[in-house]
């Protein structure tokens, strides 16, 4: 069942864990996440970036998206999230379409365009009940922005007192941050260091619920550390595309002679069921679909 991400917000935090948002392209990856909420009994959210709108569509994928929770897991809460909305249009488009929450990312801009652009989402959205989550800080994902992270971390990391500042002036509902983590593929090889003092900081005088980007690849323990400090979301994209991917390529060559799609596709939807099945455990997030 489809349920507005306040809902869903108010029960991890009350018990102290984080909700999965894990990122959709079609109908494949919608029913591996879905199968794997109801095998956990857990709810979480769904999330669809700019990309992945203009790779299915608006509406064909807010339908796909709709119709399975509704139909798949009738009794499991599932909200859908637009993640990395680029501008006003995007983010009107996905309001009117039936989002509960919306991410704007101005996270690259100067930090008073970055209030500005926000803001006027905020007021926007908040018109239709719709939660926005902004971005202070910035999760890198390029091998260059990745190099810069460790030369230049101050350029990167969220500054507690900024982090207020912007909560202020533009009334968002959830924050993403930047702690030193990575988007992306390249830091499944590489070791990402947490900055465990920054989100002390930034968790001591930030109340509403802070969102961990670039979560794939994470050891269990630096989950549950992000998670008593103050993390109540927490991304995943690249481990879903891995396993979907590797799943495939398997499948693939070991059965050169299948045809059939809807056979060759079984491997990959189970693939992604199992991944996603590990991370709501380490989130905490199995059986609260009740409590
Ligand atoms: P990963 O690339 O680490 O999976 O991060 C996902 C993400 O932050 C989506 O917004
Ligand atoms: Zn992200």
């Amino acid at each position: 069942m489809i349920v507005h991400l306040k809902n869903l917000l108010k029960k991890a935090q009350k018990n102290n864990y984080a909700l999965g948002s894990f990122n959709t392209h079609n109908l494949e990856t919608t029913l591996g996440i879905l199968r794997a909420a109801q095998a956990e009994e857990s709810p979480l959210i769904i999330s669809i970036s700019p990309n992945s709108i203009r790779y299915a569509g608006l509406k064909p994928i807010v339908h796909i998206i709709e119709t399975a929770a509704k139909n798949v897991v009738p009794t499991i809460p599932i909200s859908f999230h637009l993640d990395h909305g680029e501008n006003f249009h995007e983010a009107s488009e996905c309001i009117r379409a039936g989002f509960s929450s919306i991410m704007i990312d101005n996270s690259e801009l100067p930090f008073d365009e970055n209030i500005f652009q926000t803001k006027k989402v905020v007021e926007y959205a908040h018109r239709y009940g719709v939660w926005v989550q902004g971005e202070i800080g910035r999760v890198p994902k390029t091998k260059e922005e990745i190099k810069l992270l460790h030369e230049k971390p101050e350029e990167f990391l969220t500054k507690p007192e900024e982090a207020v500042e912007f909560f202020k002036k533009t009334g968002v509902d959830t924050l993403a941050i930047g702690i030193g983590n990575i988007h992306g593929k390249y830091k499944m090889t590489h070791p990402v260091k947490i900055n465990w003092s920054r989100l002390r900081e930034i968790h001591k005088v930030i109340k509403i619920p802070l969102v961990l980007h670039g979560a794939s690849g994470l050891k269990k323990e630096e989950i549950k550390k992000a998670i008593s400090l103050g993390i109540k979301i927490i991304n995943i994209h690249t481990e879903i595309n891995i396993a979907f991917s590797q799943a495939l390529r398997k499948k693939i060559n070991n059965d050169k002679k299948e045809v059939d799609p809807r056979k060759i596709l079984l491997e990959p939807i189970k693939a992604i069921e199992e991944i996603v099945k590990e991370k709501i455990r380490m989130f905490g997030s199995s059986n609260r679909t009740k409590r």
